[in-house]
């Protein structure tokens, strides 16, 4: 079966040749036209999210990349990467365009790429098709030798920017005047941070250096273990929701989990509250998730007797608690694999993943809760116009000597303690059944 892709599929909306909705007419245009000029998330992302002043910019795309067709695209990738061989290699995370993810040499979710970042360190070149704190994170875990590379530099994350360095010292010092900082009589610190693996650079050297870590959807509960053997409470951020469900599956009280608003004193809370709470939980969000609803599972099963519910554990707790499971974008990919055939499953993540499991099971009805076709409007800046670009740039040639572009740098003032909360991370696996990352093979991928 061929699913055409997100991006063909916007451009049909548009243009009237083929029915549904997006949740924004300006997908169908290419980055660039937004990039260089305007700072922000980009079309379809929420409207609440706020870029902030700081976010790295990215510079117009040369025109050559951005009048080339498809397929002068992904010819160039594939003669670029020819040249450099084993001197660069290409990270994908599942929510990447096919045509970009098509050039990956491992495709996975944020724990399996973290990983994958220290499996080629003979590769000069890590290009890192994802987003911001992704790149961060391969920088901060590859060779001192080694180059980081994200295509397009306004590929950030909302819900990553919904916690910045100063609120959450803020927060910290906050709590640090409530309860101190000695251990009671078990050992235990009265608080640990733990930090979502989206979020800056800076948050996790501030976990690193606070008794803290970092965690990933796949292995979030296993982190909480860890932090609830070291501290009395969590201060988890910046995704509220990813926090709340894991907390609730090992049997904390919603009572126990305030959250914390960092403009308001005790992050809005009465003492109290904070007295009582196991995981004081960041407000933050992601907006591709928050679409998802309990009405859009209720009909799902109204029409589909019988379908399987999987959401991803970043969308709201009424979702989760009404889906039949939750997990990462592995998990799901992996929960679709071992179904029997015939099985019919409504999906709860981004339409990119949604469309290409779809097309890697036709032995399956799969299809995306949301009906709206809205991809993370982040991820989606990483057009192969961009990959092209930074990989010729690797090859140089002509007049051109070979050149590094964008790339992503962590100063070795946080990396020094952002390291030791991501290698606490990685020492906290997920569940066995959690693979490395892998290369995609071409038939898997949806068609163009
Ligand atoms: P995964 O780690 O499950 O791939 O999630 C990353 C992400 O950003 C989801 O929005
Ligand atoms: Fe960030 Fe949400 Fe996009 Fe994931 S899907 S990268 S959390 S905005």
């Amino acid at each position: 079966m061929t699913i055409p892709s997100v991006e063909t599929t916007i451009r049909l909306i548009d243009t009237g040749a083929a029915a549904g909705s997006t949740c924004s007419p300006d997908l169908a245009t290419p980055p660039w036209e937004f990039d260089a000029g305007t700072p922000g998330y980009g079309p379809g992302s929420s409207m609440g999210d706020v870029i902030p002043a700081g976010s790295p910019r990215q510079g117009a795309l040369p025109e050559r990349y951005r009048t080339a067709s498809p397929e002068e695209l992904s010819a160039r990738i594939v003669e670029a990467k020819q040249a450099l061989g084993d001197s660069v290699v290409i990270l994908g995370h599942f929510y990447q365009r096919d045509e970009v993810l098509r050039h990956a040499d491992f495709v996975g979710d944020s724990f399996q790429l973290a990983q994958a970042t220290q499996s080629r360190p003979d590769a000069a070149a890590i290009v890192f098709c994802g987003v911001h704190f992704m790149a961060e994170t391969a920088d901060l875990l590859s060779g001192g030798d080694q180059a980081v590379i994200l295509p397009n530099l306004a590929a950030g994350c909302s819900m990553a920017d919904m916690a910045d360095i100063d609120s959450v010292t803020e927060c910290w010092e906050q709590l640090e005047e409530l309860y101190g900082t000695d251990a009671d009589a078990s050992g235990r610190v009265p608080v640990i941070p733990v930090t979502y693996m989206n979020s800056s650079a800076a948050l996790k050297g501030f976990c690193g250096e606070h008794g803290g870590i970092v965690c990933t959807s796949s292995n979030a509960q296993a982190v909480l273990e860890w932090a609830f053997e070291r501290g009395q409470r969590v201060l988890f951020f910046p995704d509220q929701h990813l926090g709340r469900n894991t907390a609730k599956a090992m049997g904390v009280p919603l009572e126990a989990m305030p959250m914390w608003n960092p403009t308001r004193p005790l992050g809005g809370n009465t003492r109290g509250e904070l007295d009582a709470a196991r995981v004081v939980l960041w407000h933050g969000f992601c907006s591709v998730h928050r679409r998802f609803t309990v009405p859009q599972i209720d009909a799902a099963r109204a029409e589909h007797p019988g379908v399987q519910v999987i959401v991803h554990p970043e969308c709201p707790m009424a979702v989760v608690d009404a889906a039949d499971s939750a997990g990462s974008t592995d998990f799901i990919a992996k929960a679709i694999a071992a179904a029997p055939a015939g099985t019919t499953f409504a999906i709860g993540t981004e339409i990119n993943l949604v469309n290409r499991l779809a097309a890697q099971h036709p032995e399956h009805e799969i299809f995306c809760l949301d009906p709206v076709i809205c991809p993370c409007s982040t991820m989606y800046r990483i057009h192969a116009g961009y990959l092209a670009w930074v990989l010729e740039a690797l090859v140089g040639g002509g007049e051109q000597s070979a050149q590094v572009l964008n790339q992503i740098t962590v100063s070795p003032d946080i990396a020094r303690h952002a390291r030791v909360a991501l290698e606490r991370m990685l020492a906290a696996r997920p569940p066995a059944s959690t693979a490395p990352a892998t290369t995609l093979p071409d038939q898997q991928l949806v068609g163009v």
